[in-house]
């Protein structure tokens, strides 16, 4: 397969975990941005199936979600033979680079790491090495590749800023063999929050089904998620620090029409909640129909599927091995 990559262009990268379904949240705080930068770049986007296995699940369902999620990478338009997509276990490279990075990562600043404390409250019956491990696993994916920049919601950027910390520690001893990353997170969509509890972040691991729009919901569904969100008794559409239901819904459609909140509060003045709601739901259904129509053609066609994971696999792996020599070398393992 030929390298499609080129030599002059920005590296830009980014994962999914397979963790679920993916929301309106991965589409507009990750997603769009990653479709936006494809063209433009050399392109490397991923499933991020080893992450997923921080949280205890069947077997048949890890594959099922790791095949779904790639489908909805190659749904978005992230064209498999200029960009490289694929399956994060296919180059086991992740794997011993995130171990090497292990041994150049404190445990205390890992310590520090919110989103560590956080899932540790919510599956506190196993609370396991990997998820403490997690974001080092993560720095491996960036660092393996020489990413310019990682396009990623709020909720990552502290995940950047121990891979950079990690990067400029190893560069320190050994020289300069990882380019040290930047985040791209945009203005709009970076923090989209649950419908129900529009203080947390809109997650597609949320038990309730009401409080995240998934990808993959009609518009019928869509309708009826968005007008049972959690909003307030006021009645007035705008953006204001202590309506945090109606900010959310108000930042969701200025995403998906373009509207700033300014023209989002003169379009809805002397409207209720009701008719608001009711232009969200359809900007959103909208704006995911055609995501939604494509992402389920190309899941019926599992041979393209295959064929593409594999020859992104192959693309990425020759990648990995370059960044994989120099580290091997530089750390001192025995080359044969
Ligand atoms: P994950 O799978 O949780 O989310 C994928 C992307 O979607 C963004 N995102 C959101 N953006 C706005 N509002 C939300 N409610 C929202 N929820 C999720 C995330 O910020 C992310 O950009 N650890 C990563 C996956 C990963 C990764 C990497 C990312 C693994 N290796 C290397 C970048 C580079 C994660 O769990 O994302």
């Amino acid at each position: 397969m030929e390298n499609t990559q080129t030599e002059n262009k920005k590296v830009v990268l980014s994962f999914v975990q397979a963790s679920g379904t993916p929301t309106l949240g991965n589409y507009l705080g990750a997603f769009k941005n990653w479709h936006n930068m494809s063209q433009e770049n050399n392109c490397i986007f991923g499933v991020a199936d080893l992450h997923a296995i921080t949280v205890r699940s069947q077997p048949a369902d890890l594959r099922r979600r790791s095949v779904e999620m790639y489908a909805m990478l190659l749904a978005l338009g992230l064209d498999p033979e200029k960009n490289i997509v694929f399956l994060q276990s296919h180059v086991k490279d992740h794997a011993l680079l995130a171990w090497v990075l292990n041994c150049y990562t404190m445990f205390g600043e890992a310590s520090r790491m919110t989103q560590f404390k956080d899932k540790s409250s919510k599956h506190a019956d196993n609370v396991n090495v990997g998820l403490f491990t997690y974001p080092i696993l993560m720095a491996a994916d960036i660092l393996l590749y020489g990413a310019d920049c990682v396009p990623v919601g709020d909720d990552q950027k502290q995940h950047l800023e121990i891979a950079r910390d990690i990067a400029e520690r190893f560069n320190g001893i050994y020289g300069n063999v990882f380019k040290i990353p930047e985040p791209y997170i945009g203005k709009k969509g970076a923090k989209i929050m649950s419908l129900q509890e529009p203080e947390s972040k809109m997650s597609k691991s949320d038990p309730n089904v009401k409080s995240f729009v998934s990808l993959t919901d009609s518009t019928d569904v869509i309708v009826k998620k968005i007008k049972s969100a959690v909003t307030d008794s006021e009645a007035k559409v705008c953006y204001r620090e202590d309506k945090k239901g109606i900010n959310n819904l108000m930042n969701i459609y200025s995403c998906c029409t373009g509207l700033d909140f300014d023209a989002i509060e003169k379009e809805f003045e002397g409207k209720g909640y009701g008719d608001f709601k009711a232009a969200v739901a359809e900007a959103v259904a909208e704006e995911i129909r055609p995501l939604r129509e494509e992402y389920e053609r190309i899941l019926g066609d599992q041979a393209y599927i295959e064929a593409c994971a594999k020859s992104g696999a192959e693309k990425a792996q020759r990648l990995a091995d370059r960044t994989m020599n120099k580290v091997m070398k530089k750390v001192g393992f025995y080359r044969i």
